[in-house]
């Protein structure tokens, strides 16, 4: 049986450290302020903020540069706010191993990206995720996911990935 878990509901079990960028206070007037932007710009923009949030894993960074203060997530146990995201993400984003093995362009105000993870406590075991985001603009201002974990019941020896 695969197992259904909430990344940001986990980590949010996880203590908070105070940001240490300057970009990172809870001054929500730094967030992005979505303008209107051509197909390239937004894939440029798409670009740097895979590059920040999953690769270089600078949370609070990625969301002032890259979301609205008035970010919608839809993971099923978190919540919206890219401050809230933010201060629930911050802490154990960093540490876990991180592997992109899909990632879109933007079509249509939407690109998402499949990767692999893994990190205890919050993912013991091997864990698909794709991420889709909504971009208006200049700017990403919703979020869903889906997440699946292989456990000892899991019997495809190729199961995710
Ligand atoms: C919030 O950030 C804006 C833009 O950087 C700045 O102009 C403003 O003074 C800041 N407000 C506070 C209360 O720090
Ligand atoms: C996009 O952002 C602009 C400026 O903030 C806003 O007026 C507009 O309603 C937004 N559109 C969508 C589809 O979110
Ligand atoms: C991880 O896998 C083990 C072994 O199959 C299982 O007992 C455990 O429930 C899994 N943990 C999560 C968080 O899925």
């Amino acid at each position: 049986m695969r197992t259904a878990i909430s990344a940001l509901s986990l980590l949010s079990t996880l203590l908070f450290s105070p940001p240490t960028l300057a970009s990172s206070s809870t001054n929500t007037s730094t967030f992005c302020i979505s303008h209107a932007i051509s197909p390239t710009q937004q894939n440029q923009i798409w670009d740097a903020f895979v590059q920040d949030f999953y690769i270089d894993k600078r949370v609070a960074d990625s969301f002032h540069r890259y979301v609205v203060t008035d970010y919608i997530s839809h993971t099923a146990t978190s919540g919206s706010g890219a401050e809230f995201n933010v201060q629930h993400l911050e802490a154990g984003w960093p540490a876990l191993d991180i592997q992109i093995h899909h990632l879109s362009s933007v079509e249509q105000n939407i690109g998402w990206v499949h990767y692999r993870i893994q990190g205890a406590p919050v993912f013991p075991n091997e864990t698909a995720i794709v991420d889709l985001f909504r971009f208006n603009g200049s700017c990403i201002v919703e979020h869903w996911d889906v997440i699946e974990s292989v456990d000892s019941t899991t019997t495809n020896p190729i199961a995710l990935f």
